[in-house]
C-alpha cells in the first residue's frame, strides 16, 4: 500500500495595492462585472475578468435561471466567451470577485468544481498556466495555475 500526499501552495495578500497594476485592473473589472450579474434567485453576484495573451480583457458574470441548473457561473460565462471570440489566444489570468447581499465577500470565492474542470480544459488546450486571482474583502489569493486546484483530474490524456 502506498499513501500519496498532494500539496498545493498559493499566495495570500492583505490589500489590492500589493498586486501589480494589471492584476488590480482585473480585480476591479471582475467587481464591475459582478454588479451586472443576473442572480435573482441566490442574490450572490459573481464577476470574472479574463486577461488574454493578446492583452484583451473579457468579463462575465453568473446568469441564473428559474430552472436552477440551467444557469451558469461567472467563470464559465467569461471563459466560453473568451474562447469563442478568440479561439487561438491563451487565457493568462482570471480574476474572480463576489458579492452577497451584505456586500463584497470577506473570504475569497474559489471557482466551483465544474468551473475548475472547464478552466483546466483551456489550460491544457493552450499549454499555458491560467493564474487565478480570488479577491475577498480582507484577503486576496493568487494561485499560479488551475491544475493545482484539481489534483487527480480527468483530462484528454485519459481518452488516449
Ligand atoms: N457562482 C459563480 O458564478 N461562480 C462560482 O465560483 C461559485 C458560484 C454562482 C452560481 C450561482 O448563480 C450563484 O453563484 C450561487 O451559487
Amino acid at each position: 500500500m502506498t499513501i500519496h500526499e498532494i500539496k498545493i501552495s498559493f499566495k495570500e495578500y492583505g490589500a489590492l495595492s500589493e498586486l501589480s497594476r494589471i492584476e488590480q485592473k482585473l480585480v476591479t473589472k471582475a467587481e464591475n462585472a459582478a454588479h451586472k450579474a443576473y442572480a435573482p434567485y441566490s442574490h450572490f453576484m459573481v464577476g470574472a475578468a479574463i486577461l488574454l495573451e493578446n492583452g484583451e480583457i473579457i468579463e462575465g458574470n453568473n446568469q441564473e435561471n428559474a430552472a436552477y441548473p440551467s444557469g451558469l457561473c461567472a467563470e464559465r460565462v467569461a471563459m466560453f466567451y473568451a474562447n469563442s471570440k478568440f479561439p487561438d489566444i491563451p487565457i493568462i489570468t482570471i480574476a474572480i470577485s463576489a458579492f452577497s447581499k451584505k456586500g463584497k465577500v470577506i473570504e475569497p470565492v474559489p471557482p466551483c468544481g465544474s468551473c475548475r474542470q472547464a478552466l483546466l480544459e483551456s489550460e491544457i488546450r493552450f499549454k499555458k498556466p491560467i493564474k487565478l486571482i480570488l479577491s475577498g474583502k480582507k484577503k486576496i489569493y493568487i494561485i499560479e495555475n488551475i491544475s493545482s486546484l484539481l489534483p487527480l483530474n480527468f483530462s484528454n490524456k485519459m481518452l488516449e
